[in-house]
């Protein structure tokens, strides 16, 4: 509870330090942080052939959900991605998985994904603001369920325009704030995390609801055409590659959990 508390007193003072990146109050709730790491622990390839076929049942969850799943639009890829095969254990999928985390600032959605993660999934945490990553490298140190995948866990301390990696991920989940980047900037992390995606990989992120709406009330005109030069990228984003949302009332304040299925770059196959 003391430890929850220290993170919020730092996020706080990060917010007001360096509001621009760091975009919101408070650290993401429990319910957020279970609906982003969502795809983590389950058989990612089962989900994905599953998502071209009718009835997947929704997992429980504290959220109010809209189903937009549709035929992938990588239809024919095969879903490999690039995940190896490997002995079921523990109960996890038998898929190794490559897991991404964009903006962890403090880690409590890290905290989620390493508590459903397989004993062999590595997760690549990316994080431009160097007082989180000092968190984050405590945590690690000092918490049993950190410590238990910490040999399968890096910490990057920059920002995700400058990520490189020689294999693709099958999850990326981001915290970015990306309703506080311009135009250009949402569009080229959205083009980059298309660059890191193995094929039929998920990329979850959240939004506050109608965020872009109640801040237009109050904004002078660049910024309610910045907020809809970001509307159009989503909705183009949502249109091609989401398959499912859910709204999670649970939270302060309440976010849209957005998760996309990306074709992956041609690269890495
Ligand atoms: C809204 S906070 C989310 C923090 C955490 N995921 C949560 O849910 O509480 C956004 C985080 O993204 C980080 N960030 C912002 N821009 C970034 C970038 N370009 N690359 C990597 N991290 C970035 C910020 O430093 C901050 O930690």
């Amino acid at each position: 509870m003391r430890q929850r508390l220290a993170e919020t007193q730092i996020f706080w003072r990060e917010f007001r330090q360096t509001f621009t990146s760091t975009g919101a109050v408070l650290p993401s709730g429990t319910s957020l942080a279970k609906a982003l790491a969502r795809y983590v622990g389950q058989d990612h390839q089962q989900h994905a052939r599953e998502a071209s076929g009718p009835g997947i049942p929704s997992p429980a969850s504290h959220s109010h959900r809209v189903d937009n799943r549709h035929t992938s639009p990588v239809e024919g890829v095969p879903a490999t991605g690039s995940t190896a095969k490997a002995q079921p254990e523990n109960g996890h999928s038998e898929q190794v998985l490559r897991i991404l985390e964009v903006g962890p600032g403090t880690g409590p959605v890290t905290a989620q994904i390493l508590r459903q993660m397989g004993p062999r999934d590595t997760l690549d945490l990316v994080e431009l603001n160097e007082r989180f990553v000092s968190v984050l490298q405590e945590r690690l140190q000092r918490e049993p369920q950190w410590q238990a995948h910490a040999n399968r866990v890096k910490i990057h301390c920059l920002p995700i325009e400058e990520l490189t990696t020689d294999q693709p991920f099958d999850i990326i989940i981001s915290g970015l704030p990306l309703n506080n980047f311009s135009c250009a900037m949402v569009a080229a992390i959205l083009d980059r995390l298309h660059q890191l995606a193995a094929a039929q990989a998920m990329l979850s992120f959240f939004e506050y609801v109608a965020i872009r709406k109640a801040k237009s009330l109050f904004c002078k005109l660049p910024q309610r055409q910045r907020l809809s030069g970001i509307e159009q990228i989503l909705t183009r984003q949502f249109a091609a590659w989401e398959i499912d949302r859910e709204c999670i009332l649970a939270n302060v304040p309440p976010a849209w959990v957005h998760h996309l299925r990306l074709p992956g770059k041609m690269d890495f196959q």
